[in-house]
């Protein structure tokens, strides 16, 4: 009896593994001769490069700015360290041999050419939704960039997340290879945003947190989350800023890098606007604006200014709430009311005010503290504007005490735990 389980089990283990290797493994695709610039248009070219902006390919791939594409940038995770590969056209070390099959199956199912399985922290899970058109052009633009020559150090990670088969079982739980399907109860311009969102764009792969395996938690889907020691706010409704996130003011902020009612875009969405958005034409910034005021459910444009006035006086009532000013007010007097102070009917983009920005509402104060410590450098928020960093004027203490003081009088969020613990691991 005993025996007959037993054999029945073992099996049972020898057919699961079957299948699994089955699944798990694809064929290698034989390598071409590298294309010539020539074989493509220059208007296909041209296509390329703005979906290559949209898919922030040079963040990620480009660790030297005079080796664009040249791969070796280190992605930290929590079983360890993998680096970005080169995808210049470079035969040897790029991907200079790769047929137009070979990048469209890398886009879509997360495999090399050689058949290897890809980690996720390359976003084909979004890049999947991609329009065969826009993969080929996207392929162009690559093909016709500089080949050059250069390996990404090995990868670190930890047995067995060192093992590329097993992303095979990770896929089987977590992902869905397949295009955007349009949604017909919205118009053109809303699902052209949703798909430049989902699809190229990728906006979830840092507004979306994740589970323990590394995959975006679809229950939570655009709730805010911390990538590298930033955090990425809600864009749904569960955004805490007081005015919410209207048509205008999300075109404002992805077309120059700040809007009025809200502030700045810093850290990695700085890279996101300036690096990458910045190559999209107006329409395509329009639509992605439709989509994001819906999704954050902003559907009263008309009373946008009005809350944001009604917000910035608020936070002057609640200063100086007795003649005894605490170390946070003292601070903030000193350190930051004289750049950060407007006019409450008409606040102005280049001193974004305390009252109206997500970095004080946020449930995370990691932005705050981080822009406190940094400032903010020439190109990051606005174009040309820039913000000193108080790292060497404050002490840990101090940076705390300032930033309870703000979140006290400028927001109506609970107060933020262990924030002087935060300011000295944000030092770090
Ligand atoms: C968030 C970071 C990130 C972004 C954005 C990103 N990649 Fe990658 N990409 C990676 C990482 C990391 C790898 C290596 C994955 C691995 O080793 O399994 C990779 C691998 C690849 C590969 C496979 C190369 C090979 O040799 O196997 C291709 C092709 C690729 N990326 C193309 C792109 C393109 C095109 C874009 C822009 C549309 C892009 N990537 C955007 C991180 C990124
Ligand atoms: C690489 C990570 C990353 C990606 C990809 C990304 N974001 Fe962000 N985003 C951030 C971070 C970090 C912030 C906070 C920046 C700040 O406070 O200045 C942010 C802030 C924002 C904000 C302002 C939210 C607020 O309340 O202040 C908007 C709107 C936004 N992102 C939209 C988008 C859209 C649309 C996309 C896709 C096209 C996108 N993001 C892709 C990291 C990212
Ligand atoms: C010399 C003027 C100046 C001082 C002093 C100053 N700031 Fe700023 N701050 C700016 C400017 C300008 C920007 C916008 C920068 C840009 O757009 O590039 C900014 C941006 C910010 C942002 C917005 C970031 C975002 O995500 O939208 C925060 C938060 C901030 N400052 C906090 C502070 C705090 C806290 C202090 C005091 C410790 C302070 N600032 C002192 C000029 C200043």
């Amino acid at each position: 009896m005993f025996k007959k389980i037993l054999g029945g089990l073992i099996s049972f283990g020898v057919l699961a593994l079957a299948i699994f290797l089955f699944i798990a493994w694809a064929p290698s695709i034989d390598p071409v001769e590298p294309s010539s610039r020539d074989s493509f248009s220059q208007e296909q070219i041209a296509r390329g490069d703005v979906l290559a902006g949209l898919g922030n390919c040079q963040t990620c791939h480009t660790t030297d700015p005079d080796q664009p594409l040249a791969g070796g940038r280190a992605m930290p995770t929590p079983f360890g360290t993998l680096y970005s590969t080169n995808i210049t056209p470079d035969p040897k070390t790029g991907i200079g041999q790769w047929s137009e099959e070979a990048f469209t199956r890398a886009m879509r199912e997360g495999i090399s050419r050689s058949g290897s399985q890809l980690f996720p922290a390359f976003p084909y899970t979004h890049f999947t939704k991609m329009s065969d058109e826009d993969i080929s052009d996207l392929y162009a633009y690559l093909m016709s960039q500089r080949a050059i020559q250069a390996e990404p150090p090995e990868n670190t990670l930890e047995f067995p997340f060192n093992i590329r088969l097993l992303l095979a079982g990770w896929k089987l739980l977590f992902f869905d290879e397949g295009r955007f399907q349009p949604d017909k109860s919205k118009g053109e311009e809303w699902n052209r945003g949703a798909y430049i969102a989902e699809g190229a764009g990728h906006c979830s792969a840092c507004h979306t947190p994740r589970n323990k395996l590394g995959a975006e938690d679809a229950g939570e889907a655009w709730e805010g989350a911390t990538v590298n020691n930033w955090y990425a706010p809600a864009l749904n409704s569960s955004n805490r800023t007081p005015v919410p996130w209207t048509e205008e003011e999300a075109y404002s902020y992805l077309r120059n890098g700040g809007s009025p009612l809200h502030g700045v875009a810093v850290g990695s969405m700085a890279d996101v606007v300036h690096a990458g958005l910045k190559r999209a034409p107006d329409q395509d910034l329009r639509a992605l604006a439709v989509w994001l005021s819906d999704l954050a459910e902003a559907n009263d444009a008309g009373q946008a200014s009005k809350k944001a006035a009604g917000a910035i006086l608020a936070a002057q009532i609640k200063q100086n709430p007795s003649a005894m000013m605490d170390e946070g007010e003292h601070l903030f007097t000193y350190a930051c009311a004289s750049c950060h102070y407007n006019n409450p009917e008409s606040p102005n983009t280049l001193r974004p005010d305390m009252a109206l920005n997500s970095a004080i509402s946020a449930t995370s104060p990691v932005n705050l503290i981080r822009v406190t410590l940094d400032g903010v450098s020439l190109k990051d928020g606005m174009p040309n504007a820039m913000m000193p960093g108080f790292s060497e004027a404050l002490s840990d203490r101090q940076i705390a005490s300032l930033l309870a003081f703000m979140r006290a009088t400028h927001t109506d969020q609970p107060a933020w735990a262990n924030l002087e613990q935060q300011v000295r691991d944000q030092r770090q």
